[in-house]
């Protein structure tokens, strides 16, 4: 019973959610494992076009269960926001599940969240405001309120108290108005009768799922370099996207997860704040935000562009135990004269490292090393199989997988549903 972890190898916004709509036709569960609605997960199928937040992107699929795993932090305004977009569009939300164990992101999280930011002043994060870290903080703080919390009105009521405790002590430190207790609760109640159904202990239904040898994906959000711990902190994100923390985000034994795919890009990108050695501040980078719409789906922001991270890529693959490689946005290099691989970054003192990730103040002074690659000059658009992509795009495909050190398992070309092939 193979469970599919699928992770964002790089910075985010690689193409996670066109991945995993393309697996889900296969997938029996899918499990978002950690993240909130900082996720913009782009999905383009026979019901349009749609940004997930919070849903996992197997929604797509009638016969998928759903779940959004105990290692996230749900805003429910978002989510039945959400619900409400895919329901005008037809898809059908009967499998949709929350875990009571995931946590309660409040409006008082996104308060916080963009009053953390102004208080840091030009040592911004760039968050996207909306209430990840203080969410997270609350959880690892024991002042947080679980999903579960909303389907006890008695415990609610004296979790919130207690939160509210601090929080509108934080709020007011800040410069913020601080919110009031009757007016969350009766939000949270809100919650309770539109959600409260959903809202179950999934470990029955993932347990049931294993014993019957079902499909379980799990769906990161965000990338490897966003990872809390392994990423470029402070410059990341409040969870561990990371393969490690998919099991326990998703409520899973750890030795059942035996295939870890990592979604890339087929150069770089990355919005917010932190060091990004391949950022090109040139042509090349408006042209590969112009041709790849780099633009954020949950933000709207420009994406910051750059050539292929190839140490990125060799770090994440191994610290994740990746088993093979989605490649994403091949096509936006079309045309490209040539095209550059970073394998390694020079450090002030003139030493290359390529099989490490130097840690952040190193690494906003790395100079990459490049190497030069033959464009291909004609549109893969149209390709599906290996064989059929011009051969200076399978010798630079090739050199990417050589650098991750696993196969490419497959290449997607184009952003609707029929524009990806398996290798
Ligand atoms: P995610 O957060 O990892 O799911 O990625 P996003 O959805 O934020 O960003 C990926 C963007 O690239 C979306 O606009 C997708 O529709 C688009 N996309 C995904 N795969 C391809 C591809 O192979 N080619 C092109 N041109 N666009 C793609
Ligand atoms: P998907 O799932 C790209 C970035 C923010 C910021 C940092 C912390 O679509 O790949 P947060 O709001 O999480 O506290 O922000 O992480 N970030 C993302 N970048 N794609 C995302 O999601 C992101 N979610 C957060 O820009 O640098
Ligand atoms: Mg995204």
């Amino acid at each position: 019973m193979p469970a599919i972890v699928l992770l964002g190898a790089q910075w985010g916004d690689e193409g996670k959610g066109r991945i995993i709509d393309y697996l889900a036709q296969e997938a029996d569960v899918v499990i978002r494992f950690q993240g909130g609605d900082n996720a913009g997960h782009t999905v383009i199928n026979a019901f349009g076009k749609h940004a997930l937040h919070l849903i996992p992107s197997g929604i797509f699929n009638p016969r998928t269960q759903n779940i959004i795993g105990s290692g996230c932090v749900v805003n429910p305004q978002s989510l039945l926001q959400e619900m409400e977009v895919l329901e005008a569009s037809g898809v059908e939300l009967e499998n949709l599940w929350v875990s009571t164990r995931a946590q309660l992101l409040m409006p008082y999280h996104r308060e916080l969240d963009g009053l953390e930011e102004a208080a840091r002043g030009k040592d911004t994060i760039g968050t996207t405001r909306r209430g990840i870290g203080p969410a997270y903080a609350d959880k690892a703080a024991r002042v947080g309120l679980r999903m579960g919390d909303l389907l006890q009105p008695g415990w609610l009521e004296r979790r919130l108290a207690n939160a509210l405790r601090t929080v509108n002590r934080k709020i007011e430190l800040l410069g913020g108005t601080p919110q009031d207790g009757d007016v969350l609760y009766a939000l949270c109640m809100g919650y309770r009768e539109n959600l409260g159904g959903r809202i179950i202990d999934t470990l029955p239904m993932t347990r049931r799922a294993v014993q019957q040898q079902k499909q379980i994906l799990l769906e990161g959000q965000l990338g490897v370099m966003r990872d809390l711990d392994w990423g470029i902190y402070p410059y990341v994100t409040s969870s561990n996207p990371t393969a490690a923390y998919a099991a326990s985000g998703a409520g899973l034994p750890a030795r059942l997860l035996d295939r870890v795919l990592g979604v890339v890009k087929a150069y770089s990108t990355a919005v917010g704040e932190g060091p990004f050695p391949t950022e090109l501040h040139d042509a090349d980078g408006a042209r590969l935000r112009e041709v790849g719409s780099e633009f954020g789906a949950t933000t709207g922001r420009p994406r910051r562009c750059g050539w292929f991270d190839g140490v990125a890529i060799g770090y994440a693959a191994w610290l994740n135990g990746m088993t093979g490689l989605a490649i994403t946005k091949l096509d936006v290099l079309d045309g490209f004269e040539s095209l550059k691989i970073c394998v390694g970054y020079q450090l002030p003192d003139g030493v290359v490292v390529a099989d490490s990730m130097p840690d952040t103040p190193v690494l906003l002074q790395v100079t990459p090393v490049y190497e030069v690659w033959e464009g291909w000059r004609c549109s893969t658009a149209g390709c599906r199989r290996w064989e059929a992509l011009p051969s200076q795009a399978r010798a630079y495909l090739q050199r990417i997988s050589e650098l991750a050190g696993i196969p490419i398992d497959y290449v997607s070309v184009g952003a609707a549903r029929g524009q990806v092939f398996a290798v």
